[in-house]
């Protein structure tokens, strides 16, 4: 039966659990559609909950065969069992320790929410977190409960894998011992017929560690990058953070069927096999970068989740925000600081700031939840990390060391909090963090504007910045106190010289004034170098100096936001007073393009222009009610015009950077691929394809495959080479859900329901696959015109399907509904049209506990 009306959880009513556990046996008896989990747990009595308690274990969906304690049969009289978990009354428990054995079956074959044991591709793997691992036996299914687990797994295939080091293997078994205590969300068991990768890892104290990449046997010859990536991670983390591997084996599973990206379980990295799966011809130089990212991500996981993990759900950003941000460290090192930077704002504001915008708000820390799984977002994720970055700011690069360093020793086998973290920062520095600790409690995006005062005078005149801070209520928070906000500055001279370098100004106040004297002439200001903190800065800067800026700024990351501010100035003019591009846009566009001592990578992200989506929001900000349509058109009215004016230039950047030589996945390579990309899809808009047809025919590498056929699409000239790529990749479903995710990306926004309709009716449209499902429907939410089209075609076929992937699999349907979390900004008939799909999906009988929150917070 389904809940009635799902609960809510709150922060607040936090309470340690009244139990410990010494140790866990779990024995599996693999079977699809019969496993038996046989479990025995040595529960002792917690003293931080003294007095009698009930014995409650969570537990959804098991059969249960028998029920011991201290090897006698409990009693029925004593036991409750709903569909939450089981109860046994404190009068049927001994007084000190007791050991708890049961006995339980369940369907893995069955399972297609992917969430505890499932079955993928004929392989057993599990997914535990946050809450799946009640749905594989009864037990403590919260955080701070932690445990040694020995597994013993019986079964058939080949490989059977489980948390920690192997003990030892026969015919149709093996046993794993992990001697580390954890949560039950870090459990995880692989069991199929799998071939590896294997290489090896010596630490730094000399305990060689074998590591495994396991794969089905067709994917072996895509491994090596993620093999070199986790070991270059491993290196890293001793280097950076002094820390070390713990176990004698590290084994990475890939799994086709996988709800995210990928999961950190301890010595057992369960992977999405996009995050795995890799080679020149099949993955393009952002899912090299990916992969390097995310196997980094889960092997940090090991120390900033596993060894210190997390008191309750609510504190998940103190794991995640903590592991993006050293992952973004990590790739910032592998390859360029500034470029990372670039790329990290851009998602953060296209999925963090839109979400913050939104009926979805929530702290990086919130307070109160009906369904975990959908607080798995960019704020706590994304913007959790940029509350690290913020934190190092104030504190400095020494007492960030200092601070981690306490953090590891203080916590090392704890389940920790959020408090717990600030509090290793104020006892490691000296400061107080009452204010910033709002960063954590507090949703929404501050929005800072800045005045700018010159005072001449005799000994060298005076420059003043006046910040104003103000934050836009968001859902269940109406009042926003100042908060602490590190905004870096440096100032330049009209030359170009920098007068003043990065200073870090330390606002408190709602508003505040600092000054510069003794300035030999009025400077310009580069505000907020590096995106020092997750603010909208709000300038009414001209655009001569926006020009300025991006000629001059020594700041990498100012200098690209002020070509950013130019073409959406531009852009923002286009579409609400039909103006031409601005000649000062454009000329500092042909400067750059032309400035060969500029990093690659670099320049091709000053010509991605703004997204669609970006511009919607910029307007909705300003109080306008976006047209899609309208922002469609400029957004391709600007790129024709770059065309035209550089056609030259950038003919020539596209030609010169033709690929030679061997394919390298390194990020110098990968930066002359995306410029030479970024030249092709502007060009494309006044050649009519014939450079995307030909590089389609010649390309070696996915990143240009796949820019060509995007390209052909766009020029509507694609059917051939559609039906070419199918046929050559029909058998790698990794490169198949590009095919589904371009044709919809790409399509002419008027066609783009009709063009996911055709292709959810393909016979390789295997909707009960996640990275299927959303390529074609997170496509379509990608087509900014085309899911908001005004016929509201898109948003029915849209909800239609979320509809039917709820009832398989909640999660999924739940993320993918944040594709509506927008809707307030447009106007009366779409938002109609959306309201009458969500109340539509409110009022489906027997709804997901994820999907009908999901809702019920988009309606508001
Ligand atoms: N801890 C995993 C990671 O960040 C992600 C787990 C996501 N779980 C979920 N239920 N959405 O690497
Ligand atoms: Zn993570």
């Amino acid at each position: 039966m389904k809940d009635a009306s799902p609960q809510t959880i709150y922060l607040s009513d936090y309470q340690p659990y009244p139990f410990r556990i010494a140790r866990v046996d779990l024995t599996f008896g693999l079977a699809p559609r019969a496993t038996r989990v046989h479990s025995r747990i040595e529960f002792a009595p917690n003293p931080a909950r003294p007095g009698r308690h009930d014995l409650f274990l969570h537990g959804e969906k098991l059969r249960l065969h028998s029920a011991r304690i201290d090897g006698k049969p409990v009693a029925a009289e004593a036991m409750a069992i709903t569909d939450e978990g089981l109860t046994v009354t404190a009068r049927a428990l001994p007084d000190g320790p007791f050991l708890w054995e049961a006995e339980v079956e369940i369907d893995p074959e069955g399972n297609t929410a992917l969430e505890g044991l499932y079955m993928s591709g004929g392989m057993y793997c599990t997914q535990c977190e946050a809450e799946g691992f009640r749905k594989i036996t009864y037990y403590p299914d919260r955080p701070d409960v932690m445990a040694p687990f020995k597994v013993r797994i019986e079964s058939d295939l080949p490989v059977l894998l489980s948390n920690g080091n192997p003990v030892a293997k026969g015919a149709g078994w093996a046993e794993w011992n992990d001697p580390w205590p954890k949560p039950a969300y870090l459990f995880a068991l692989v069991a199929g017929n799998l071939v590896n990768l294997p290489d090896s890892f010596t630490t730094r104290s000399g305990r060689k560690v074998d590591l495994n990449i396991w794969v089905r046997p067709g994917d072996l010859d895509r491994c090596a990058f993620a093999m070199d990536s986790l070991i270059r991670s491993m290196k890293w983390d001793e280097d950076v953070y002094g820390r070390e591997y713990d176990l004698d084996v590290f084994n990475i599973v890939a799994v086709d069927d996988f709800n995210m990206g990928a999961m950190e379980n301890k010595g057992l990295n369960i992977f999405n096999s996009k995050l795995v799966l890799a080679s020149p011809e099949t993955a393009t130089d952002l899912d090299f970068e990916r992969i390097e990212g995310v196997i980094a991500h889960e092997y940090f996981h090991n120390w900033t989740g596993n060894r210190i993990t997390c008191r309750d759900w609510f504190q998940l950003c103190l794991k995640e925000g903590l592991t993006v941000f050293r992952d973004q460290q990590f790739t910032s090192d592998m390859r360029s600081g500034p470029v990372k930077r670039i790329e990290d704002v851009l998602t953060l504001r296209a999925r963090q700031f839109r979400e913050d915008m939104g009926p979805l708000a929530h702290p990086p820390r919130p307070d109160h939840f009906v369904e975990i799984n959908n607080f798995y977002t960019a704020t706590v994720y994304e913007k959790g990390a940029e509350v690290i970055g913020m934190l190092k700011r104030l504190v400095g690069d020494d007492g960030y060391a200092r601070a981690l360093d306490l953090y590891f020793e203080r916590h090392d086998g704890e389940a920790a909090t959020i408090e717990d973290w600030l509090k290793v920062f104020e006892d490691a520095t000296g400061r107080d963090l009452t204010q910033f600790r709002r960063w954590y409690t507090d949703a929404g995006t501050p929005r800072l504007t800045v005045a700018e005062d010159w005072a001449p005078g005799a000994g060298g005149g005076t420059f003043t910045l006046t910040f104003t801070q103000v934050t836009p209520p968001t859902p269940g928070q109406d009042i926003k106190p100042p908060r602490v906000i590190p905004v870096a500055v440096g100032l330049l001279n009209p030359n170009g010289d920098e007068v003043v370098p990065t200073t870090v100004l330390e606002m408190t106040e709602a508003t505040q004034s600092f000054a510069f004297e003794g300035l030999a002439s009025r400077p310009v200001a580069s505000i907020l170098r590096g995106f020092s903190a997750p603010v909208v800065l709000e300038r009414a800067a001209l655009a001569a100096e926006r020009a300025f800026l991006l000629a001059h700024d020594t700041d990498p990351f100012n200098r690209w936001e002020a070509g950013r501010a130019l073409a959406k100035d531009v852009l923002v003019r286009m579409v609400t007073e039909d103006a031409a591009p601005s000649e000062d846009y454009l000329s500092a566009l042909g400067r750059l393009l032309a400035d060969e001592a500029l990093d690659p990578a670099f320049r091709a992200l000053c010509l991605r222009l703004p997204s669609e989506d970006d511009l919607a929001q910029t307007l909705a900000e300003a109080g306008r009610s976006p047209d899609p349509d309208r922002i469609h058109a400029a957004r391709e009215d600007l790129a024709r015009a770059i065309a035209t004016r550089f056609e030259g230039p950038l003919a020539q950047t596209y030609e010169a950077l033709a690929d030679a030589g061997p394919f390298s996945p390194d990020a110098a390579a990968a930066g002359r691929r995306a410029l030479r990309v970024a030249a092709l899809a502007l060009l494309n808009r006044i050649d009519g394809g014939a450079r995307a047809a030909a590089l389609f025919e010649r390309a070696t590498n996915m990143t240009e495959s796949a820019a060509a056929l995007a390209c052909l699409i766009e020029a509507d000239r694609a059917e051939p080479a559609l039906a070419a790529f199918h046929a050559r990749w029909k058998e790698n479903r990794l490169v198949i859900d590009k095919w589904f995710m371009l044709q919809v990306v790409h399509a002419a926004p008027e066609r783009a329901a009709e063009v996911a309709e055709r292709l959810a009716a393909h016979p390789d449209f295997d909707w009960k696959n996640p990275n299927r499902a959303r390529a074609l429907l997170g496509g379509l939410a990608a087509n900014h015109a085309g899911f908001h089209a005004a016929s509201g075609a898109a948003y029915r076929f849209y909800a239609d399907w979320l509809l039917r992937l709820d009832a398989l699999n909640p999660q999924i349907a739940a993320r993918l509904s944040t594709a509506f979390e927008t809707w307030a900004r447009y106007d009366a008939d779409r938002r109609a049209l959306v309201a009458a799909e969500l109340e539509r999906i409110r009022a489906t009988p027997g709804l997901s506990r994820d999907l009908s929150e999901m809702t019920g917070r988009i309606l508001g």
